[in-house]
């Protein structure tokens, strides 16, 4: 990417790390450092490290981190350029792009046009004579007026193989345009590409900023697929967006009805409640529930009354509640739907079940309850057992002391006694954490199941050298040119994993070009290694800047023993565990 170098350090001046990351995460201060719960794992003691000074984060519990663009790239899940971009905009920065990135911007366009058009053509066909079935089906079966209709840019796909592709192509668009749109299929038989929708009434879905990025097109009948969605475009990622999020934004502050359905959102909408918006033909996704926590303080979840739609539920909890979004749930009875609920009962009445939404604990308390039958002791314990279990999970000490008081004698104990058995939970599950810590330093985090970097347990040895002459090598860019005045020059063959050949063939390039700064060395990387494997980079240098013998001599220290540590290939699992017993004993001196 061809972004020049002074632009990126300008972005990231205008950006500072502290206000950035604390767009995401709640920090205190810790020193001249500051630290908050980690955005990239689940934790329940702070281990997400700001290092004001340095401009970088760094995450003591599962290595995520880095400078303030590779923190976008992570929590907004972008791309470098993309990452970079986020920021500019957020500084009020123009930057320019490189040739690849302009072409990749000029795709998205294309596709938004095309979608612009495609939108209006639904719409027009809609409410012409030829859309007289979706019409009639979106007035007369589903209550809608026509101002509905318009707000939402509801449309109508005829029953014809030809009729948008025919009309893109006229407007200059080529066919494998359309079919990166999703506009169209193409035949397998004939290689010619149809209109995808047919025969469907069209909801059209905006991006946040009122763009038409997808459409989803239901059939009028019970015919089958009843959906056809969208799928990933340049212009659209369905784990990201939301259905009407582009109007919801500005009612949701406070409150945000999450629903499963298209014609949810739609009742709920026209019925006043503007703060509703769906997915969109998915579950909840980590990258919605991050996008809810910048919008909106508390999540209604309103998903159908059905089993799927519980058991979507307990997902929907379980993500909004890593993110640290107050959540709670319609408890909804005599219809499937909001949309039915609402045509039922009425605006006024869902308004009542909203106020009285459950939160998380009553929800899974109620459902416990409703499925044993408490006349029968077997089914009382069963009973009993769910619910200490649920009130274990409960961080809290004060919260479970009164889930125990509200519920013991409800289940017929004393709360002495399940205070008992509670507490006999917490520390087992303690025990296991431990043994399960334990377990994990021997066979993955170091070695075993290592993604990002699969040969280091191979040879921990050296893999461990290969990553100290790394890190001070990225801390002192010189020494390059000090190894080879000494007749003793660094190259990536060296290295012994491959992860490590990678990074210093890239370290090898960026310091040839120009001894980089430490702050502009990350971008740099990031151009030649992934996000993950940026961070596993960055955690090299960070492990060694707490060092304090980052001399020439501990580097050739190291090269010296990974050459004698490949010289052996051995592996000795009591060399991980005391390496990884060292990082943590250092990550406790900094913290
Ligand atoms: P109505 O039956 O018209 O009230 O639809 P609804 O919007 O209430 O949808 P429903 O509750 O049946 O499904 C929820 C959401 O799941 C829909 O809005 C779609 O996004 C998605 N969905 C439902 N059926 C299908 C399907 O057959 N295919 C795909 N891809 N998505 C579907
Ligand atoms: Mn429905």
């Amino acid at each position: 990417m061809a972004i020049d170098q002074a632009v990126i350090e300008e972005i990231k001046f205008r950006n500072s790390i502290e206000d950035v990351v604390s767009q995401y995460v709640t920090l205190k201060r810790a020193g001249s450092n500051l630290v908050g719960l980690c955005p990239f794992h689940s934790e329940k003691s702070p281990s997400f490290t700001v290092f004001v000074n340095e401009g970088n984060c760094h995450c003591f519990g599962c290595g995520a981190g880095g400078d303030v663009i590779n923190f976008i790239r992570r929590i907004e899940n972008l791309d470098y350029p993309s990452a970079v971009e986020f920021l500019a905009k957020r500084a009020g920065i123009t930057v320019t792009r490189s040739d690849d990135d302009k072409r990749e911007a000029r795709r998205r366009e294309r596709v938004l046009e095309m979608n612009k058009l495609a939108a209006r053509f639904f719409y027009e066909t809609l409410m012409s004579p030829a859309g007289s079935e979706g019409y009639d089906y979106l007035t007369r079966v589903r209550g809608l007026s026509n101002a509905h209709i318009r707000h939402f840019g509801l449309g109508f796909a005829p029953n014809d193989f030809g009729a948008l592709t025919g009309l893109l192509r006229s407007k200059g668009y080529a066919d494998h345009e359309m079919a990166t749109a999703f506009l169209c299929g193409v035949s397998t038989k004939t290689g010619r590409p149809y209109d995808y929708f047919r025969n469907r009434v069209i909801f059209p879905i905006f991006g946040i900023s009122g763009d038409v990025i997808a459409f989803g097109g239901r059939v009028m009948d019970d015919s089958k697929p009843k959906y056809l969605n969208s799928s990933d475009t340049p212009a659209f990622k369905k784990s990201r967006n939301l259905f009407a999020m582009n109007f919801a934004k500005n009612y949701c502050s406070e409150q945000l009805i999450l629903c499963e359905g298209y014609m949810d959102v739609i009742a709920l909408h026209c019925a006043g409640f503007t703060n509703s918006v769906a997915t969109l033909g998915t579950a909840i996704t980590p990258e919605h529930a991050r996008m809810l926590k910048r919008y909106t303080k508390k999540v209604v979840i309103s998903y159908d009354s059905d089993e799927a739609g519980q058991n979507a539920a307990d997902k929907a909890f379980r993500l909004l509640g890593e993110v640290g979004v107050e959540t709670k749930i319609l408890r909804m009875s005599g219809a499937k739907d909001p949309d039915e609920y609402i045509k039922k009962f009425g605006s006024e009445s869902f308004r009542k079940i909203i106020d009285s939404s459950e939160t998380e604990f009553d929800y899974k308390f109620g459902k416990i309850m409703k499925k044993y039958d408490f006349s029968i002791t077997g089914d009382k314990i069963k009973a009993l057992g769910e619910c200490e279990n649920l009130i274990a999970a409960t961080p809290s000490a004060a919260e479970r002391d009164i889930y125990i008081f509200d519920t013991a004698p409800k289940l017929g104990i004393t709360p002495d006694a399940m205070k008992r058995d509670i507490e006999r939970i917490i520390a087992s599950k303690k025990r296991n954490a431990e043994r399960e810590e334990v377990r994990k330093i021997i066979t993955s985090s170091e070695g075993y199941g290592d993604r990002v970097n699969p040969d280091y347990v191979k040879n921990p040895r050296a893999a461990s050298a290969e990553e100290a002459m790394l890190g001070i090598l990225m801390l002192h860019p010189e020494y390059l040119s000090e190894l080879s005045k000494k007749g003793d020059p660094l190259s990536a063959d060296e290295m012994f994993t491959e992860l490590g050949k990678k990074i210093c063939s890239a370290l090898i390039s960026i310091i040839s070009a120009g001894a980089p700064d430490e702050s502009a060395l990350e971008g740099l990387l990031g151009e030649y290694l992934t996000v993950e494997e940026t961070e596993r980079a960055m955690r090299m240098r960070i492990s060694r800047r707490m060092l304090t013998n980052n001399t020439p001599a501990v580097l050739i220290e190291c090269k010296r023993s990974l050459k004698e540590a490949k010289s052996k290939n051995e592996l000795d699992i009591s060399d991980i565990i005391s390496q990884k017993r060292e990082r943590s004993r250092q990550n406790r001196e900094n913290n």
